[in-house]
């Protein structure tokens, strides 16, 4: 696996050091407002367990799953709901839990889903933001590295579901996806 990694963008150190940060802002800001901190599958999986154990503050979890880019690199601009939250986020403050936001078409549409669902406040977290080619004016509340429009994997994001063990944010060689 780590012989089709062209070269490392994020180390596992600057990934740590930068979600230590993100946990002290977070544990600041949501100081007395026991957050729903909601992780958007599968991506956001190992950003939010790394999070959460840097936040001091008292926080409920869920989990949900979209599905928008099939095993494609190229965004379908459709958004499917594949789960659910388990409760609702009626009178919540709503902190989602991205791994990466490109065109802004998923979070897009979760944000409106959650306020049409009446949260008390709807934000973003996202460990990575590529802003070169948004469809829609959204900006996360919270980023930990904005990035250059490279398609990323590891520590969550894959590739044909590949590679989100990896515990950096690296480049795969090119002759991968022409297999
Ligand atoms: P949008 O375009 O809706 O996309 O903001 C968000 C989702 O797209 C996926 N995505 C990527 N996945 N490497 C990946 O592994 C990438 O470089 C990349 N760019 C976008 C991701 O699932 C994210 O939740
Ligand atoms: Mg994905």
């Amino acid at each position: 696996m780590l012989n089709e990694i062209e070269r490392v963008l994020l180390t596992e150190e600057q990934l740590q050091e930068k979600i230590l940060e993100l946990g002290h802002t977070i544990s600041e800001d949501y100081y007395d407002k026991n957050p729903l901190v909601i992780c958007v599958l599968k991506g956001a999986a190992p950003f939010m367990s790394d999070l959460i154990k840097r936040v001091s503050i008292h926080i409920e979890m869920d989990f949900m799953a979209v599905s928008s880019y099939g095993t494609s690199t190229v965004s379908s601009g459709e958004v499917r709901i594949i789960k659910d939250l388990d409760a609702s986020v009626e009178g919540r403050h709503v902190l989602i839990v991205e791994d990466i936001i490109d065109s802004g078409l998923t979070l897009n549409y979760l944000l409106d889903l959650l306020r049409r669902r009446k949260a008390e406040s709807t934000k973003i977290i996202t460990l990575l933001d590529k802003p070169h080619h948004r469809k829609v004016d959204l900006k996360p509340d919270y980023c930990g590295f904005e990035i250059p429009d490279e398609f990323v994997v590891g520590y969550g994001l894959d590739y044909a579901e590949r590679y989100r063990n990896l515990p950096f944010i690296g480049v795969l060689k090119p002759e991968v996806y022409n297999r």
